[in-house]
């Protein structure tokens, strides 16, 4: 056994000892060990300036050391737009941590002999584990990014597995091979395409990171009904995956003037609503599906600014470091800082409910979040697009 394969089986021993690695997943991962998926180039944000790329050639020893720790790898940048000589800003792929992999096919619930869609191939490595499992004519998987599908194509091959890498936008799943019996997105959604749906057979499910502007870390597994409408609970809040290319949020810049601003105060710490407690965040997010948010430290000591905003309207709570109440201004047509308020204020009184208590509906022309029971929607909020 190699060193590689050695390190393998005890990430392997690691994540079944842990209790996430199910046992009939075992020999997929042993069969399909995440290095050879791994490209040579792997960017890492260390010193927190941008990504810097490390090669493999370099240091080989870090780059299997890395390879496996129980952590995602970045494996692109701004959509591969960015030499390797320089830093990169935006990560555009990576390789998921091992235990969100595991974690993710318990809760895909798969038989053999089941059909797959995979959205997000990235490096193939979950591809590759499911094919090991499902066999090969069973999985297709699809990405978006050309270069990215071919480099999986090579490696999946020289690891002896070959599910079907289709190049493509996986926001259209991929027809030709429908009906599937699961629909597995590696990448995170703001609203779950219809056609995952229509391409499940009914009684199939689909598995799909999803998120807010204000938060995205939840997982939600949803079951097609004959009628092609879906419902699931959120299995998960501490995924958080990359979004899908047409589901990135915008970049906010925070203004340099603050006049025209309203002031107030508060006594509600922004950790307490999008920090401390992920199903805090989680629920003010899907009451306030558009709200972007942002901390951004002072130079020193523990002061920062917590940033909200939606369209054209803004809100800054500046917090100082021991105070029990700190300065909010907000300006725009919505108050963005009460709207935050208010939603966290809702979650508080319903007892703080679990992300797991919240479910989505998705139909044809319609989906939303609820509470317990599919019959109980969550109210949300949104800025109306402009002409509308
Ligand atoms: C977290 S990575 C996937 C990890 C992958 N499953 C693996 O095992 O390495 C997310 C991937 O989704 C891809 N992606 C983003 N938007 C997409 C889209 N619209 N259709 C297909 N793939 C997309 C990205 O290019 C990226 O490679």
């Amino acid at each position: 056994m190699s060193g590689a394969d050695a390190r393998n089986r005890r990430l392997v021993d690691d994540l079944t000892t842990a209790g996430v690695l199910p046992d009939r997943w075992r020999p997929a991962f042993l069969a399909m060990p995440r290095h050879r998926f791994v490209p040579d180039i792997i960017w890492d944000d260390a010193d927190g300036g941008g990504f810097t790329a490390r090669r493999r050639r370099d240091d080989p020893a870090i780059w299997l050391e890395t390879v496996y720790r129980d952590g995602p790898i970045v494996t692109q940048v701004d959509d591969g737009a960015t030499p390797d000589t320089e830093p990169g800003r935006l990560v555009t792929s990576s390789i998921s941590k091992p235990s969100i992999v595991a974690g993710m096919l318990g809760h895909l619930q798969v038989e053999e002999g089941m059909r797959i869609l995979e959205i997000g191939t990235g490096t193939g490595w979950n591809a590759a584990l499911m094919a090991a499992r499902l066999g090969e004519g069973n999985v297709i998987t699809v990405e978006v990014d050309a270069v990215l599908a071919e480099q999986a194509r090579k490696a999946l091959a020289e690891a002896g597995a070959s599910p079907s890498v289709v190049t493509g936008d996986g926001a259209d799943g991929y027809a030709p091979g429908a009906p599937y019996d699961r629909v597995i997105a590696t990448a995170s959604v703001r609203e779950v395409p219809y056609s995952w749906v229509v391409q499940t057979r009914p009684g199939g499910a689909v598995l799909a990171p999803w998120g807010t502007a204000f938060d995205n870390g939840a997982l939600v597994r949803l079951v097609v009904d004959e009628h092609g409408v879906a419902y699931g609970r959120f299995v998960d809040n501490t995924v958080a995956f990359m979004w899908l290319r047409a589901h990135r949020t915008p970049r906010f810049l925070p203004p340099a003037d603050l006049a025209g601003a309203a002031e107030a105060t508060t006594t509600l710490h922004p950790d307490a609503v999008a920090w401390d407690d992920l199903n805090a965040s989680f629920a003010v997010g899907a009451r306030l599906p558009d709200v972007s948010r942002r901390f951004v430290d002072a130079d020193d000591g523990g002061d920062f600014t917590f940033w909200a905003f939606a369209g054209p309207s803004w809100a800054r709570v500046d917090v100082t470091d021991g105070a029990s109440a700190y300065l909010v201004r907000q300006y725009g047509p919505r108050a963005l800082w009460s709207e935050i308020e208010a939603a966290y204020r809702w979650w508080e009184q319903l007892g703080r409910p679990d992300t797991g208590r919240f479910g989505l509906g998705v139909s044809r022309d319609h989906q939303y979040v609820y509470l317990d029971s599919h019959d109980n929607p969550v109210p949300t909020r949104r800025t109306r697009a402009a002409g509308r």
